[in-house]
This record gives C-alpha cells, sequence and structure tokens, in this order.
C-alpha cells in the first residue's frame, strides 16, 4: 500500500519546513499543496484578474496547467511551462492564494491534482484540508499549530532575517487575517479533522516536533 501522511494547520506553524523534515526522513516525497493556491493567486494577480470575481478566477483556474515537480532541492511549481517557485512567497501572494481558495471551482481543480499524484506515490501533503477532504482515508493524520503570537513571531524572525523589517505587529494583523479567511470560508473550511492527532508546537524546537510527528507514524503504521 501506498504511504500518505496527511497534514493540517494554521498559517506558519511551521508545516512546509516540518513537512520536508519529516518526508525527508521517512524517504517519502513531500507535497506542499499551499504552493499551488499561490500559483494560481500569483497568475490571477499577473494577468490582471479581479480576486473577489469568484467566476473569474475559476475560469482562470481552468484555463491553466498547476504542476509540481521534485527535485534534490525540493518542490517546484510551474504553471503552464513556467517554473513560479521563486515568484510566491510574498504577503500579497500569500493573501491571494487564500483568497482563491475560497472558491469550490479552484478547490476541486486543485484537489483532484493532489489526489491523483497521492495515488501514484509515497507522499507526505500538507495544506488546509488534507485531513478533512484530499486524503480522508490517510494512515496518519496530523493537525500542527501552534498560538497565533508564536506563529508571527517565528514569521517575523524569517523575515528579518531575509532584510525585512515590517513590523512584528503587522506580521501578526496579516496572520490572523489570513487564519480568519482560511477557517471561516464556505468551502473545506481549515479544521483538525475528528481523527487526526494534534500536535501543539508553540513550546517545542523544530527537532523535537518532527519526532513528534515521526513517533506519531511510526505508532499509526504499526496499529
Ligand atoms: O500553506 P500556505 O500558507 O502556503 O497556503 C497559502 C494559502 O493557500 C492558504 O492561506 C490557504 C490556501 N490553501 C488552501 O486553501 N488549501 C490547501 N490545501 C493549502 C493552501
Amino acid at each position: 500500500m501506498i504511504l500518505n501522511i496527511a497534514m493540517d494547520g494554521p498559517v506558519g506553524a511551521g508545516k512546509s519546513s516540518i513537512a520536508s523534515a519529516v518526508a525527508g526522513r521517512l524517504g517519502i516525497l513531500h507535497l506542499d499543496t499551499g504552493a499551488m493556491y499561490r500559483a494560481v493567486g500569483l497568475t490571477a494577480i499577473r494577468r490582471g484578474v479581479n480576486l473577489a470575481d469568484e467566476a473569474a478566477v475559476t475560469a482562470l483556474c481552468r484555463a491553466i496547467q498547476v504542476s509540481v515537480a521534485h527535485g534534490p532541492g525540493g518542490q517546484r511549481t510551474i504553471v503552464d511551462s513556467e517554473d513560479v517557485t521563486d515568484c510566491i512567497r510574498t504577503p500579497e501572494v500569500s493573501m491571494a492564494a487564500s483568497t482563491v481558495g475560497r472558491y469550490a471551482g479552484v478547490r476541486e481543480e486543485m484537489v483532484a491534482i493532489q489526489q491523483r499524484l497521492a495515488k501514484e506515490t509515497p507522499m507526505l501533503l500538507d495544506g488546509r484540508d488534507i485531513c478533512t477532504v484530499v486524503l480522508p482515508d490517510a494512515p496518519v493524520k496530523i493537525y500542527l499549530t501552534a498560538s497565533a503570537e508564536e506563529r508571527a513571531r517565528r514569521r517575523h524572525l524569517e523575515m528579518v532575517h531575509k532584510g525585512d523589517d515590517t513590523p512584528y505587529e503587522q506580521v501578526l494583523a496579516d496572520l490572523r487575517a489570513r487564519d480568519d479567511q482560511d477557517m471561516n470560508r464556505k468551502v473545506n473550511p481549515l479544521r483538525p479533522a475528528e481523527d487526526a492527532v494534534i500536535v501543539d508546537s508553540t513550546s517545542l524546537t523544530f527537532d523535537q516536533v518532527v519526532d513528534a510527528i515521526i513517533k506519531i507514524v511510526e505508532d499509526k503504521t504499526r496499529e
């Protein structure tokens, strides 16, 4: 059987880096599904599509091809034939990804691609609806979270290291706005699946979180 691990959680819980490390230790691929919504958001911005226009965003999403490639440096995210990996991490694209993720048609397209990939290859998928919608039968489900203040503190620190001088209060406000949109949208809102194991990383180090998740995987796959 193909081993798939499903991981959800809010903005800045460290899902992507933790997911990469866990997948690396298990020798499976990591699919960052947020990058796919970011690719749609970026393309909408670039083409001047009004993000508030559900029909226009959905039509755009159906007209483009979002794909991923996995290499030694991790996941590359591709729109049609353009590698957009290095353009999708700005605050503007983050919010656009969250906005396009509200639309049922967009979610349908993304979920179908993710389910197809997960069927073909053992992988760890991280996102907002992986445990609840994309892989409801995954043998291992994790909900990774931390307090909003701690998530904002980590995100702010990362930004400082990159020379970005956005104040902490702004980072916290942006994070809360995105949490609000992701958790309160009508279609597949972010929430812990009933059978997910909740990992609260607020007072854990990176390595402790990775170890805790590896232990959950070992326990669940032994059951
Ligand atoms: O994981 P991330 O921060 O890169 O995701 C960006 C946005 O994409 C997130 O705010 C909501 C949306 N998203 C989603 O709706 N469903 C997913 N499975 C992954 C991301």
